[in-house]
């Protein structure tokens, strides 16, 4: 019943969105749970509400892209729960453009957070992982890192990013039984998608085009997700490595794109 009892998991981004989604889900399966983010209200929200259905977490409040936050959180929550065996590297921002419509400031700190944090995180959880004998990371790809988005080129670039580095990881420390693996999703309903739409000129007919392209004909829900984490997460992936994980309920088979 419980795939992540004895699991010490860190989820930054985890104060809404997909990522809060996970680290609820992670608690309901047993797992402590540390959730990273840098807003330290909804952190606290979302850690309060794991207690109150029985789990166990804290909320550990910085920044994925600051080194001393993110070991400042892995020292937190070791204190508090023993060493994390589990990262999930989460958080993100999505800027949109074309390379000439992005600056030298926003590339920067797209990759600051999307890519660095996963290193940052990554060096901070490795030693713990390898004091507890393995572990798993898990880095929030998207389809985007993929395939070809429209307007989307940084935040594509970093999600590509996050494939190869998971795949450098996994044969980097296959031996110390430790696995680094990637998730991407297709379009899911959070507020980082609503944010986008509501930018967009017509939102309305943006959201449409995002379902629209759906093989089932809606795009999918956080709960719809969080289970391809409780399995990378769990035991039950123990021979899975280097794998990147395509959760987009068919969009990327049929190869097409929303036009908005
Ligand atoms: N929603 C989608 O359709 C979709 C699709 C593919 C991939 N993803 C990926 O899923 C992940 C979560 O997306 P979401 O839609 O839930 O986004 P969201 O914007 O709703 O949530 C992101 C969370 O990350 C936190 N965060 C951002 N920058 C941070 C930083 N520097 N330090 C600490 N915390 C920070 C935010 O405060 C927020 O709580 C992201 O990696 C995103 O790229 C989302």
């Amino acid at each position: 019943m419980h795939a992540l009892k004895d699991t010490v998991a860190l989820i930054t981004g985890a104060g809404r969105g997909i990522g809060r989604g996970i680290a609820l889900r992670f608690g309901r399966e047993g797992a402590a749970v540390g959730v990273f983010d840098r807003n330290s209200v909804e952190a606290e929200a979302a850690a309060a509400e794991i207690r109150s259905a029985g789990g166990r977490a804290i909320a550990l409040h910085g920044d994925v892209s600051g080194a001393c936050d993110v070991r400042r959180a892995v020292q937190e929550i070791s204190r508090a729960f023993g060493s994390p065996t589990v990262l999930v590297h989460n958080a993100a921002i999505l800027p949109t453009g074309t390379v000439e419509e992005t600056s030298e400031d926003a590339w920067d700190q797209v990759f600051a957070i999307n890519v660095k944090g996963a290193y940052l995180t990554a060096r901070e959880v490795l030693p713990c992982m390898r004091r507890a004998g393995g572990g798993s990371i898990i880095f929030m790809s998207s389809i985007s890192g993929v395939n070809g988005f429209p307007g989307m080129a940084a935040y594509s670039s970093t999600k590509g990013a996050l494939i190869s580095l998971a795949r450098a990881m996994a044969i980097d420390y296959a031996r110390e039984r430790i696995r680094v693996n990637c998730v991407s999703p297709g379009t899911v309903d959070s507020p980082m998608l609503r944010d986008f739409v509501a930018a967009q000129p017509d939102p309305q007919k943006t959201r449409q085009a995002f379902d629209d392209v759906q093989p089932r004909g809606r795009v999918g829900t956080i709960e719809e997700i969080t289970g391809v984490f409780v399995f990378l997460a769990s035991a039950e992936s123990s021979f899975v490595t280097g794998a990147n994980y395509i959760v987009d309920g068919g969009m990327s088979v049929r190869g097409d794109q929303p036009r908005m």
